[in-house]
């Protein structure tokens, strides 16, 4: 069954009180539910009551105190307007449910002997009979009845006792926002006062023996609560704040109202155990989760195809706070290697859909990197345009005008419209459709005046066939041949199908155009390679820096691939200038070195009109990676001892940079020197970034097994860093050994499968391996597929998503796609699919 954004109504009825109790047992759990409700008047004439609820074993039913001979269907319960009276009413249910049955990690389920929640988008239908949609915001009181030690709800405590716990959330909220934990839990805590001196206790709760892993996820969670006031002028707004760590976590984390769960791979960091990318995204996830409180709590959405509205906004403003916290330039770049990487992706196949979809199926199948990722790029693109100071205003009358509200992309427009004046209508097609824009230029300078056309077209995508141009920010700025910069950064707005800028200059420019990657766009310029390395050495715009540095090696690796070319002196001169500027920061100097991936070159491939060769890729990019190694090498050594960091690890972002652009030239110097080094730095490594980074580097070319075996000894007790392991075998295998590998892993005594984590890392591993995936056999698509069908009857959210693997089939030659087909088609038929992974797979299926 389809649900349309058009078919919304406000719900019947209002839900003013909830009070739930929760008698735990992890195979009958009693929950017990009354509802304070009353008639809504926003709809006329009087009104079945529909309650959610799938799985519930329906123990009593009472309206205002009286029994109710009800029988609920597969997906809920009814009662009948001639039963309700005009008037507020109660209703009560006294249901069962089994949390340790509960394999899809939706609604109430037992990781590990504790109990946790997820509730999001629609799982507290699992839990107890209620309308479980984003627009019925209701105040909850909680009580839990267990022998667990702790036992925690949302909002502040209202009471404890040997064998109970009560929680009362004075926040009126959707029911994808309740969460409940009950366990064998200790606490790493601190206190906080907001900005207005209220004080709040925050507790970040993990299995005993974890709480001396904490201290990196509290402190983050301190600045980014400081951040809010700071930057946003939002305070918390509650006496607690509690996070949980749990193992078994179908996404990385959840914002439910002061009680946020976590994967723990996104809680628990050392220096021994996490890696510099380990806690930039702990860092990261707090603080988005945090942020969900005002950008998700307080204002939330009026139903899921506003998903977006919270999502796009909570991912703008964890990426500004990493910016603030670390490099605006860096973490601009690597924003966009991932919007690159996994939004154009989506976007270019047969799952694009827009920022906001106007259909579904299954709404969990709708937490993508369009919603997140180009959902947080429309924001930048309206900042750009209305400047930073009324960006500000606009979210200050965002957050009086919608607090308490269950929000719509057009509320969130309006304010941009009453502050400004703008009209945003051609601005709302970034929500509305879906397709990433080509932007072609062409340029022209008559000795007096340089003009610069921008033609925009707007690919089709599945049901949207046609589309009208949309209004795009184009940072652009010039510089003289000498390198000056004779226009500083300025935003052109393209709004047409095609315009021409003009600006006066005596002498013919060099442009750097979309700079900072000011729109989700590709960019399409006849550019030569002296130009593109003429921006590297001297763009003032680091964004636009590196992506000349890219665009190069992008150009030197296609021609790699299809005439056969090797890299010339120019390119590999230009890198190692940039790998060697000491005035650079590391951090980006590391990201300059870092070639482009498989993935994306089979996509410009495509894009060019050639269908992509994975075996023919992975093998140039090994022949280009071993080109600059060879070129590099005289200078590696000194360039990694300069790097070391002397004293204790400290994970802060210049110390990160430092690691991050040793290990890039280590990973070269291994290339020459048959390994010595890097097995020299495993040996002598005392942090998990240099431990698995050196690893990496020898399994690149074919050694570590030793390594490999003492690393499996020494952390076999530590879940996260074990799937490290399983991943980095996987991820390095050469594309005729990976299903092989893989096979062996998934019979390794520690593949857990029904661990999400642990799945992705083995299976997704595979999908990730661009050469092992996509190999001629098939076995790549066969293998992902039995596992996923495998999966898929536990736990349907995360087949479907890890189904992604097979969205790039259009751009492959007949035989793969053949193949893919085979595998799509082997899955539609197979009984009893899930919703989520028959929509995807349908969806994958039908665009050819
Ligand atoms: N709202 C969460 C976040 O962005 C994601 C939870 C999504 N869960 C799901 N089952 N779809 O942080
Ligand atoms: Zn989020």
């Amino acid at each position: 069954r389809t649900v349309f954004l058009s078919d919304y109504q406000p719900f019947t009825h209002l839900v003013e009180q909830v009070a739930l109790t929760f008698r735990l047992s992890p195979g009958a759990t009693r929950v017990t539910a009354r509802l304070s409700l009353a008639p809504n008047p926003a709809r006329a004439g009087r009104q079945d009551l529909r309650l959610d609820g799938e799985g519930l074993t329906l123990l009593s039913l009472r309206l205002n105190g009286a029994p109710l001979a009800l029988t609920p269907d597969e997906t809920g319960l009814t009662i009948p307007a001639g039963l309700l009276p005009d008037a507020p009413f109660t209703v009560e249910t006294e249901v069962e449910i089994a949390p340790e049955a509960n394999t899809a990690l939706e609604g109430l389920y037992m990781s590990r002997g504790m109990y946790c929640t997820q509730c999001e988008a629609e799982g507290f239908r699992k839990i107890t009979f209620y309308p479980d949609r984003p627009d019925v915001m209701a105040r909850f009181r909680v009580r839990i009845e267990s022998d667990l030690p702790v036992l925690l709800s949302n909002g502040n405590p209202a009471g404890q006792g040997p064998g109970w716990a009560e929680w009362d959330d004075p926040w009126p909220k959707p029911a994808y926002l309740f969460a409940l934990v009950a366990g064998d839990l200790v606490a790493h805590s601190a206190p906080f006062t907001t900005a207005s001196g209220m004080p709040v206790a925050l507790n970040i709760w993990v299995r005993p023996g974890d709480q001396d892993r904490c201290a990196y996820a509290m402190d983050s969670l301190i600045r980014s609560m400081r951040w809010d006031e700071q930057v946003y002028g939002r305070e918390y707004d509650l006496s607690v704040f509690n996070i949980v760590a749990v193992d078994d976590f179908n996404m990385g984390a959840m914002e439910n109202k002061g009680l946020n769960i976590f994967n723990s791979k996104f809680v628990l960091a050392s220096p021994e155990t996490a890696t510099d990318d380990d806690f930039g995204r702990i860092e990261a996830i707090i603080a988005h989760e945090y942020f969900h409180n005002w950008t998700g709590n307080r204002i939330t959405c009026r139903d899921w195809f506003q998903l977006c509205l919270k999502e796009g906004l909570t991912v703008f403003r964890d990426q500004q706070f990493t910016g603030d916290m670390r490099s605006h330039a860096v973490k601009r770049i690597e924003d966009v290697l991932l919007l690159r990487a996994r939004q154009f992706r989506e976007d270019g196949g047969p799952l694009a859909h827009p920022v906001r979809p106007d259909s579904f199926v299954e709404i969990n199948n709708f937490y993508t990197a369009t919603v997140y990722e180009k959902g947080a790029e429309v924001i930048g693109m309206l900042r750009r345009l209305v400047g930073d100071a009324d960006y500000a205003r606009a979210l200050d009358l965002y957050f009086t005008r919608h607090d308490g509200d269950a929000a719509t992309i057009e509320d969130w427009l309006k304010v941009f419209e009453d502050v400004t004046g703008r009209d945003l209508a051609q601005f709302k097609r970034w929500y509305t459709e879906a397709g990433t824009p080509v932007v072609k230029v062409t340029e022209d300078w008559d000795g007096a005046t340089y003009s610069l056309t921008l033609s925009q077209t707007n690919p089709p995508t599945p049901g949207q066939p046609e589309k009208a141009p949309k209004l795009i920010p184009v940072a652009l700025g010039l510089l003289n041949p000498n390198g000056d910069e004779i226009l500083p950064t300025t935003v052109l707005e393209l709004a047409e199908p095609t315009q021409t800028f003009r600006f006066k200059t005596a002498t013919r420019p060099v442009p750097s155009i979309l700079r900072g990657f000011s729109a989700p766009v590709v960019l399409e310029r006849q550019v030569t390679p002296e130009e593109r390395a003429f921006l590297l050495a001297h763009d003032t715009d680091p964004f636009n820096k590196w992506e000349a540095g890219r665009a190069l090696a992008k150009d030197v690796l296609a021609r790699m691939v299809t005439e056969g070319a090797s890299p010339g002196p120019d390119w590999l001169d230009a890198l190692a200038r940039v790998a060697f500027d000491e005035t650079l920061d590391p951090a980006f100097r590391a990201l300059a070195l870092r070639l482009p991936a498989e993935d994306d070159m089979a996509a410009t491939l495509h894009a060019a009109g050639i269908a992509p060769d994975p075996a023919r890729i992975w093998a140039e990019r090994r022949r280009m990676a071993e080109a600059v190694a060879r070129h590099l090498a005289p200078r590696l050594p000194a360039l990694i001892d300069s790097l070391a960091e002397p004293g204790p690890f400290t994970p802060d972002a210049r110390a990160a940079g430092r690691r991050a652009l040793r290990l890039a030239a280590l990973s070269l110097l291994s290339r020459v020197d048959g390994g010595t080094a890097a097995a020299a730095a495993h040996a002598g490594a005392d942090n998990m970034t240099e431990e698995i980074g050196s690893l990496a580097c020898l399994l690149d070319i074919g050694q570590g097994a030793a390594e490999l075996a003492r690393f499996e000894g020494r952390w076999s007790h530590d879940r996260n860093v074990m799937d490290k392991w399983f991943a980095l075998q996987i991820a390095y295998a050469a594309p005729d050994l990976a299903a092989r590998v893989t096979t062996a892993l998934t019979a390794h005594p520690a593949f857990d499968w029904k661990n999400p984590n642990r799945f992705r890392a083995v299976i997704g591993a595979l999908s990730a391996n661009h050469g092992g995936f996509h190999h001629a056999s098939g076995a790549g698509y066969r293998l992902v597929a039995d596992w996923l069908l495998r999966l898929d009857p536990l736990n349907p959210q995360t087949a479907a998503r890890m189904s992604t693997a097979f969205e790039t089939w259009p751009r492959y030659d007949t035989a793969r796609r053949a193949l893919v087909q085979g595998e799509l088609a082997r899955m539609a038929g197979t009984a009893g699919l899930s919703r989520d992974l028959a929509e995807m797979v349908a969806r994958m299926r039908s665009a050819g």
